[in-house]
């Protein structure tokens, strides 16, 4: 069954509530979605799976219900918020720190302590990205975050840190993508870093609260950076064991859909991450396959042939995609119980303007895994008509 059903498309509604308004991430999905699934479909949840979590968006409203998450991503960025968005802390002890940061940052502001022995990271393009002054006051932030010993308010300091590094950043505001701003305005450039690190904690520990308040307590969420295609480790997940899959997948390559690594570039050499510029290698789609493939899904393999006799190089590309997706949903689905669901909110694409239906291909890839369609429900959301795809088994 596939229907239009705009009640889903939650236009009107806040979707900064609770820890979801700790940082942006490209493609987040809707909390109110997922809170959705879960009613129709989570009575019985008593843990979820999101395979590529992304922010963490349906740990936070399984948490809220009760249900245990686990959630998997190859991003560490990705992780990190997904971690501090689901992690509980000890206020008491979040507002020692946040008192001796606010000292700490005041002291440098006010030239009351000279920045002499803080160390600048030595990264690739960082002066392209940085300005000296913005270098300066990000270390400053950085020492300090490098001296918390608890892990979780360490979490919650780079989480705000994150978003620090990129507004303190050259790169132009509102573009997941990374593009540097003109020459003409790179002079007069001066963000307030250690203010905006400031408003970033106080906006997060509001949410924080608020979760903590209606969060169930023995509920908990466990993060991962396992890659779904290859395999899922069954001492983590062991096979027939989760009750419910909400999660919102890539729905192309990161090269030429959404560039998660590239979003998170900045802040992951920041942190120390190694290799932070191969993030969207690694990720769907990432690698480029040779040899052809035999899909069954009539939908992928005539959305295919389409491609193919306008663009060979392009349907290629397009076809390494999918091989991961149908990898990982074939490994995904071993881990769901039997009656268990998946979830999927899928955006169909265009290339080479040939429709790509994700929602028929994804409804196809797990049939070919036993499962069985329940429903197809299409949303609209600005610009983009957006189909939500949900299957049991
Ligand atoms: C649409 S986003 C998820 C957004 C998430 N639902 C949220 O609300 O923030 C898709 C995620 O899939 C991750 N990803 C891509 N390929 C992956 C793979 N092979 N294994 C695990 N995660 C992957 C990306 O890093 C990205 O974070």
């Amino acid at each position: 069954m596939k229907y239009n059903d705009f009640s889903w498309d939650f236009r009107k509604s806040d979707t900064k509530v609770l820890t979801h308004c700790f940082h942006a991430y490209p493609a987040m999905m809707i909390p109110q979605i997922a809170r959705r699934l879960l009613l129709k479909y989570g009575a019985y949840a008593k843990t979820i799976f999101d395979p590529y979590c992304g922010s963490g968006t349906s740990l936070v409203e399984a948490n809220v219900k009760g249900i245990n998450a686990i959630g998997t991503d190859l991003n560490p960025l990705a992780r990190l918020i997904a971690e501090t968005k689901t992690t509980p802390i000890e206020i008491q002890t979040l507002d020692l720190y946040l008192k001796d940061f606010n000292n700490y940052a005041f002291n440098f502001q006010f030239g009351i302590k000279g920045s002499d022995s803080v160390v600048i990271p030595q990264f690739n393009n960082i002066d392209f990205w940085f300005n000296k002054r913005s270098q300066e006051k990000l270390a400053i932030i950085k020492n300090y975050i490098d001296h918390i010993g608890l892990r979780d308010i360490r979490n919650f300091f780079l989480t705000a840190f994150s978003e620090t590094v990129r507004e303190s950043s050259l790169t132009k505001k509102g573009e997941f993508k990374l593009v540097r701003i003109p020459n003409d305005k790179i002079e007069q450039f001066n963000p307030d870093s250690f203010g905006i690190m400031l408003s970033k904690l106080s906006r997060n520990k509001t949410g924080l609260l608020d979760f903590i308040r209606i969060k169930r307590n023995y509920s908990f969420s466990k993060i991962y950076g396992f890659n779904t295609v290859n395999d899922i480790p069954i001492d983590i997940i062991p096979d027939n064991s989760i009750d419910i899959i909400i999660t919102s997948p890539p729905y192309g390559d990161s090269r030429t859909t959404v560039a998660y690594g590239q979003y998170s570039r900045l802040a992951n050499q920041w942190m120390g991450i190694k290799d932070a510029s191969l993030v969207d290698k690694n990720l769907m789609g990432g690698t480029k396959y040779t040899s052809d493939f035999i899909f069954h899904s009539t939908h992928l393999r005539v959305t295919l042939d389409q491609i193919n006799n306008i663009d060979e190089k392009r349907s290629s590309e397009v076809e390494s995609f999918f091989i991961d997706y149908n990898n990982s949903i074939s490994n995904v689905s071993k881990t769901i119980k039997k009656n268990g669901y998946a979830c999927y909110v899928v955006g169909n694409r265009t290339v080479k303007n040939i429709n790509i239906p994700m929602d028929s291909i994804t409804k196809e890839f797990f049939e070919n895994n036993g499962f069985k369609h329940i429903e197809t429900i299409v949303r609209n959301i600005p610009n983009k008509r957006m189909p939500l795809f949900t299957t049991s088994y």
